[in-house]
């Protein structure tokens, strides 16, 4: 086997690691394209009401200030109603910064100060006095259920008889959930340096998921066309938060329009408390059984949280109708406009918290019909998705269930909470499932053999820390039989090939396939330049006459027909093709997902109420798996999170003042490596012809879902408490 073949599969460790390491990989608050001028953010500290007067003298008086941009002086920018639907925006008008007086929420940008060092603009900016004209605020989702109305979601049909069948049923459980508000908090917060260029137009480097996004919105905003320039070749983690462009990104263009000069505007941690979030949610669900265990009903109503300007829908209640099989099934899915900004999509965004409030249910549901919680889940297998009434195109779903339960050793499990101690604390042992669209979007990429030899491959997608500069290049260098160091994959720039936001685990079904596609295009082209010559023994060859190796192509079975590429460049210089990749209609007829099984221990100390997770297995079905070690890096970091989402994580409100409290990282928490025990990932065989050529459906989300409902149901197990609001914290479960 030559070095190029099967690169594909195999455990590449990151081509952009050892840029990352030396400290070279360059971040969008650390570019330097010239002399700079540095933003500091005033926000808000009321909720709701108008600015009266805001004194902006003493700041813009200090040597050194430049610009005090507020409300008042900001440059033209397009109107809240005239929403410019950036590829990720909820329904409503957009949030714009420094539109008017109006405060739509604590925390709300105000000011930016900037001046000729970022200490010297945050001193400033510190003396900026602000008179408001208050307003009552409601911040509490919970005081407000009563004013929910219908979000704008896409759900599917109510199916058969839910409220007769439950009626009807052996086994009838109507619990509700909840869920705290959560922050992104990636480590590194959101940053805009903006260089402005002689012509006017502005090169931007942004912390962003989607450049070409924050490319059109600018445009759009600021009445920019054809002058933006977005660039982003790393993303310090993002998990959503930088799918829509931030005020940060405006607030930094607006200044360097109105200066004429190159800025850059780098948000705090506390600032990264005041935008998107995962929304707070209650959720209620009617699970109707027969006493064997099988589902006669489903009801699942959520209620979320949203802004007064716009109405953040996700997909939380839908997983309900699909997960299981079910023919009596009703979703109901309401939104809370509260004085906060728009909540914004989260990993997993909506299945989080969906999948966590259907698989406790469902583990009350086995307890209620006394069958273990795993053989409940295969009596009641979906072998179809019973919400879009289509086959699933791959369902590896039984074998998640039962590698896991092997490796995790779920078959010795006493049924009785309460049962197991270890090390004088109690034990439980756990399970869940987990559920993920398998998404494609349409996607372009360029592939060019340049002279040297080298393949350079691009796209406008990100690398947000999961791997698309490697998974690319293997994609690359598998299909050009060429070594993985003989290819380099260019991203994060908006003047490169066509590509969706990098969200929805669906950047390598989208952008994966047109480099694939780019790649066969230019192995024609190739061939095409070998058929040249009038003597060619390539005349009359189809391409899949030819066999590509080790950078070169021979007739098949014939290797005395060989020639490498290195010799057809010499003939005409590089050559280039391109390819556009939309979703194949052959997924038309099926439904597509990802599925995990999640098996978790957890240990209580029964006289102090502490909890440690001291075991998670997680057995993943995703398609084909491009890169066994950027994958598995996917699943353990959605683990810890689920760790995080079930027992710490919750950004607390003042009510009183509508304002978050612990907007740090110390107060906020999110586990650390203490918190966390052995987690062991794994991805199960799994083969799908339909979702798309490479066969493969995205691991970016599936490994937060199921988590925290595998550790809830871990901790009823220990103690025999079901805590139904998350995070488990001691208090509630002392
Ligand atoms: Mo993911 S929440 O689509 O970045």
């Amino acid at each position: 086997m030559s070095s190029t073949d099967r690169i594909i599969g195999q455990p590449v460790s990151r081509v952009d690691g050892p840029l990352k390491v030396t400290g070279q990989a360059r971040y969008a608050g650390e570019f330097k394209p010239g002399p700079l001028l540095y933003g500091s953010v005033v926000n808000s500290t009321i909720a709701c009401g108008r600015i009266l007067k805001i004194d902006t003298e003493a700041a813009e008086r200090l040597p050194g200030v430049v610009l005090v941009l507020t409300h008042r002086n900001r440059p033209p920018m397009a109107a809240e109603s005239e929403a410019y639907e950036d590829d990720d925006a909820a329904d409503g008008g957009p949030f714009r910064p420094l539109y008017s007086d109006r405060i739509l929420y604590s925390g709300q940008p105000i000011a930016l100060v900037v001046a000729e060092s970022l200490e010297m603009a945050e001193h400033a900016g510190s003396l900026i006095r602000v008179e408001y004209q208050r307003q009552p605020h409601q911040t509490d989702l919970m005081t407000e259920l009563e004013n929910a109305h219908p979000a704008p979601a896409e759900l599917p049909e109510n199916r058969g008889d839910a409220a007769g069948a439950f009626a009807a049923a052996a086994i009838r459980l109507e619990l509700q959930y909840s869920t705290p508000v959560e922050h992104h908090n990636p480590m590194e917060p959101h940053a805009s340096t903006v260089h402005y260029l002689p012509d006017g137009c502005l090169e931007v480097y942004d912390k962003t998921q989607g450049v070409q996004n924050c490319m059109r919105y600018l445009e759009q905003v600021l009445g920019l066309e054809g002058r933006i320039r977005v660039i982003s070749p790393f993303v310090g983690g993002a998990f959503g938060s930088g799918l829509r462009p931030q005020y940060q990104l405006v607030l930094a263009a607006m200044a360097a329009l109105q200066l004429q000069r190159s800025v850059r505007v780098t948000l705090k941690r506390q600032q990264m408390f005041t935008f998107g979030y995962r929304p707070r949610t209650v959720q209620r669900l009617r699970l109707g059984a027969a006493a064997d265990g099988s589902l006669l009903s489903i009801t699942h109503q959520a209620i979320g949280q949203t802004s007064r300007f716009e109405d953040f829908t996700e997909h939380e209640v839908e997983w309900s109708g699909m997960l299981y099989h079910c023919s009596n099934v009703s979703f109901d899915y309401r939104l809370v406009p509260l004085d906060v900004h728009t909540p914004l999509d989260m990993r997993a965004p909506g299945a989080a918290i969906g999948v966590y409030a259907l698989e406790c249910a469902m583990d009350e549901l086995a307890y209620a019909a006394k069958i273990d919680p795993l053989e409940l889940r295969l009596r009641n297998y979906a072998e179809r998705n019973a919400n879009e009434d289509k086959p699933w195109s791959s369902k590896a779903l039984r074998e998640c269930y039962q590698q896991g339960a092997e490796r995790f050793g779920w078959a010795t499990r006493p049924m009785a909470p309460r049962s197991m101690r270890e090390d004088g604390k109690l034990t439980g042992w756990g399970m869940a499932t987990g559920i993920w669209e398998a998404i494609q979007m349409p996607a372009s990429a360029t592939a060019c053999l340049e002279s040297s030899g080298r393949l350079i491959v691009q796209s406008a997608t990100a690398d947000i820390g999961t791997g698309t500069y490697t998974v690319m290049s293997q994609i690359a260098a598998e299909t050009m039989a060429m070594r993985i160091d003989q290819v380099e994959f260019r991203l994060g720039d908006s003047a490169l090939a066509q590509a969706p936001l990098s969200g929805g685990s669906a950047t390598v079904s989208s952008v994966g396939s047109a480099v694939q596609q780019a790649c066969m295009a230019l192995r024609q082209k190739l061939l095409d330049r070998a058929q040249q010559s009038p003597a060619s023994r390539f005349s009359g060859a189809r391409l899949q006459d030819v066999a590509f190796l080790d950078a070169g192509l021979q007739l098949s079975e014939r290797p005395e027909t060989r020639v490498t590429y290195a010799e057809l460049l010499s003939l005409g210089g590089s050559l280039e093709a391109s390819a556009s990749v939309e979703p194949g209609e052959q997924r038309n007829a099926f439904a597509t997902a990802t599925h995990s099984a999640v098996f978790a221990e957890v240990k209580v100390d029964e006289a102090l109420g502490t909890l440690q997770v001291t075991r998670i297995v997680s057995a993943i079905a995703a398609g084909r798996v491009i890169n066994p070690q950027t994958a598995t890096n996917q699943i353990v970091g959605g683990v810890v999170w689920g760790v995080g989402m079930a027992l710490q994580e919750e950004t607390r409100i003042d009510h009183h003042l509508g304002r978050y409290m612990n907007h740090n990282l110390a107060e906020y928490h999110i586990p650390v490596q203490a918190d966390i025990g052995k987690i062991e990932a794994f991805f199960v065989e799994e083969r799908d012809e339909i979702v798309n050529d490479l066969g493969s459906k995205g691991v970016g989300e599936i490994g937060i879902v199921g988590v925290a409902a595998a550790i809830a149901n871990a901790v009823f197990h220990a103690t025999g408490k079901r805590v139904r609001d998350l995070p488990i914290t001691l208090d509630k479960l002392l």
